[in-house]
């Protein structure tokens, strides 16, 4: 297929579909996309998850706001547009991962409605699992692990998640893992746990 605007030639007709790569990997492709806020345990959480599946034979890639932010993004700041920008990317790259029949951990703090829905409508519904990393913000303040919230009062980082940016917390999410007082351990296997169905093919 030609697209007379930009001489861009599609080849998706020749490649590898799909199902053949999700029937090699024995697993269903998803996008496990979690949200929270900053500090709320998401890439703990995400890094439990990858190494978890691994074990278990399942075959995932791992993104990360932090490290995103580094290098493909490199240079988006934290305005509403540039993050609409991030989490949009973020989505794209997740679609190829998904095509590939790999699944996808997205760690992304991903604030609003708005922009979560942005990123189910590029990734489609049926591959998008909403996990919401749910932890107050006074633990996530309380725990502090990067120092970004003392930082944020002081008034030294602006548009910073829930404190001077809004955090929108999902609504109806796909597994909701709430992780005050919990163990990392007990947090990640809850997770695991109720990810398997979706990512099993029945045996
Ligand atoms: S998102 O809102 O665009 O989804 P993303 O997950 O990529 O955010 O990046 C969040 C990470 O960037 C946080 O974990 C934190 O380390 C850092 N960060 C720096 N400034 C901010 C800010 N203003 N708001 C939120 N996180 C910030």
């Amino acid at each position: 297929m030609k697209d007379e605007g930009n001489n861009v030639y599609s080849v998706f007709d020749e490649i590898i579909s799909r199902e053949e790569k999700e029937r090699f990997l024995n697993q269903n492709a998803k996008v496990v996309w979690m949200t929270g806020l900053s500090g709320s345990g998401k890439t703990t959480l995400a890094k439990f998850l990858e190494r978890k599946l691994l074990e278990n034979n399942f075959f995932s890639k791992l993104l990360d706001g932090d490290n995103v932010r580094a290098g493909l993004n490199a240079g988006l700041g934290f305005d509403d547009a540039d993050r609409h920008e991030n989490i949009r990317r973020i989505a794209e790259v997740s679609k190829l991962f998904l095509d590939g029949g790999i699944i996808c951990i997205n760690s992304f703090v991903s604030p609003t409605f708005e922009i979560r829905e942005q990123a189910k409508i590029i990734i489609g519904e049926a591959n998008f699992l909403e996990v919401y990393i749910n932890t107050p913000i006074e633990e996530c303040e309380r725990r502090d692990v990067k120092g970004l919230y003392a930082k944020a009062r002081a008034g030294q980082i602006p548009n910073f998640t829930g404190i001077s940016s809004p955090f929108d917390a999902p609504f109806n999410p796909e597994i909701d893992i709430q992780t005050k007082d919990k163990s990392i351990e007990e947090c990640g296997e809850e997770l695991y746990e109720k990810l398997l169905p979706l990512i099993k093919i029945p045996s």
